[in-house]
């Protein structure tokens, strides 16, 4: 499929492209630098308490460490003198040959520099790139440079948390009316879908510093809080998608796939999703969740930060109980914590009997090879999964609805092609749609954008707000399977 307008790249000095190549990857690539330099530090700390074959062992390490610090500023000084990408080097993962034939197409048309490659495509390689400096080494393999990160913003996101586990808790008492009831049923689960919604808000890549406020706000989620945002989701097919859901009543195992975006709080409101899902309505039996197996637009969701997730909303020391001013967030009631704790329970017990599902195994290491699961950190948009992924699209036909969170998703969904923003989605993701229920919940966070109305995009690219990626502005989007 080829879309009829070319990708978001970095020609337009305005475009968000731009401010990305410019400022936001060389603040990443420094994070990975800075986050191995402590790494490093931390080990050379240890050594006078170890013996010689161990010194000998870590030293080895730290000299690893201060070699991904050379490439990955090799990187940077790159980007910033439009040098050529180089290839991905040959490491035993999936994917190089992919990443390197597209680069190989690029070098012909001579776009091959740092400032001329499409956003898209290099966005994904320049992850993938990084993997393959620890993954050619004896002892970062398994290295998250990103893990640090995700969990101190999910530790500072308690009170959204202990708020929604008391939400979910009050659902408990109401659940004979709701379930009798789909009109009220609906203004739960309108609710949670916008719950889920601006879960995505809180993303590392785009939030380079976020202070404990920045975080609280970004994550309000009261009634109140919502009906203030609701005026923000550009295009909402909540509707369309409470008709789809009630369509399944009575279909034995009905399925919903969540195609993960970032780890922590919007995980977790992916999990109290699902957990809505399956519990309060009678329409979904079984919920399938889809991680990155690459450290992935830094705070995506690996195989193992799934499975820290509810070890880590179970222990009673994850969040931080002190009133300092970095983390004034968890004087939870002794409720809260028992609401949260139940609510947990519940889903580990789903994970045991398999009605919340990983689409891999959950202890899979970082960079294992999955024929299904390595197409989501391949560079491609999702529009030929038919073709470049037929098991994982052969796997999606099955589900009654798939779920793409946030904003990568969108991009891929849509190629991240300049559509114009009236395109419908439909239209947008070509040859998938139709194919399986599809459901993008995206708050703006890239240039591309479609199923607006063009007055619409007119008056707000006029006003002069960062509309189409501030993260202020969102879209729900549903495409039905065809009959
Ligand atoms: O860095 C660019 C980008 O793709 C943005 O479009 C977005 O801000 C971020 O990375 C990823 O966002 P999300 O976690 O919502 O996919
Ligand atoms: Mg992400």
């Amino acid at each position: 499929f080829e879309a009829p307008y070319p990708p978001w790249d970095f020609t337009d000095r305005n475009s968000f492209a731009f401010e990305t190549v410019i400022k936001r990857w060389p603040v990443i690539l420094t994070g990975i630098i800075d986050n191995i330099y402590c790494r490093n530090h931390d080990l050379g700390v240890s050594l006078p308490s170890k013996s010689p074959e161990e010194t000998a062992l870590i030293e080895e390490q730290i000299t690893e460490g201060k070699k991904i610090i050379n490439e990955v500023g090799q990187i940077k000084y790159d980007m910033a003198r439009d040098r050529a990408l180089p290839r991905i080097p040959d490491d035993g993962e999936a994917l190089t040959d992919v990443y390197n034939a597209e680069l190989d197409r690029l070098t012909e048309k001579k776009q091959n520099t740092w400032l001329r490659v499409p956003w898209l495509y290099s966005e994904c390689y320049l992850y993938r790139l990084v993997r393959s400096f620890f993954v050619q080494t004896k002892y970062w393999k398994d290295y998250d440079p990103f893990l640090q990160q995700k969990e101190a913003t999910f530790q500072k996101s308690s009170k959204a948390i202990y708020q929604l586990a008391t939400t979910m808790h009050e659902l408990e008492g109401d659940k004979d009316s709701l379930v009798s009831d789909p009109d009220n049923l609906k203004v739960i689960f309108k609710e949670m879908i916008q719950m889920c919604l601006w879960g995505n808000a809180t993303d590392l890549s785009m939030l380079t510093h976020l202070t404990h406020e920045d975080i609280q706000h970004l994550q309000s989620v009261g009634k109140d809080a919502q009906a203030a945002r609701a005026e923000y989701i550009l295009r909402d097919d909540q509707e369309k998608v409470w008709n789809h859901l009630m369509s399944l009543a009575g279909k034995a195992d009905s399925r919903v796939d969540f195609v993960l975006d970032n780890a922590g709080f919007e995980l977790f409101t992916d999990f109290v999703f699902a957990d809505f899902l399956v519990t309060y309505t009678p329409y979904v039996s079984k919920v399938v969740f889809h991680p990155k197996l690459i450290p992935w637009f830094v705070s995506d969701v690996t195989p193992a930060d799934f499975k820290s997730a509810t070890k880590s909303l179970l222990s009673p020391t994850f969040f931080p109980e002190d009133n300092t001013s970095d983390a004034p967030a968890a004087t939870a009631s002794k409720e809260s914590r028992e609401h949260l704790y139940t609510m947990v329970k519940r889903w580990e017990s789903y994970i045991q009997s398999g009605v919340f599902s990983l689409s891999v195994p959950i202890d899979y290491p970082l960079g294992a090879s999955d024929v299904k699961a390595n197409f989501w950190t391949s560079p491609y948009p999702y529009w030929n999964m038919e073709k470049l992924a037929p098991e994982l699209f052969a796997d999606l036909r099955q589900s009654s609805l798939a779920i793409f969170k946030g904003d990568l998703n969108f991009r891929k969904l849509t190629g991240d092609v300049q559509w114009p923003p009236s395109t419908p989605f439909e239209t947008a993701i070509g040859p998938i749609a139709g194919k399986f229920p599809i459901l993008s919940l995206r708050t703006n966070k890239a240039d591309v954008i479609v199923a607006v109305d063009d007055e619409v995009a007119k008056k707000l690219d006029a006003s002069g707000e960062k509309w189409r990626y501030n993260g202020k502005y969102a879209l729900v989007l549903f495409q039905p399977k065809a009959e």
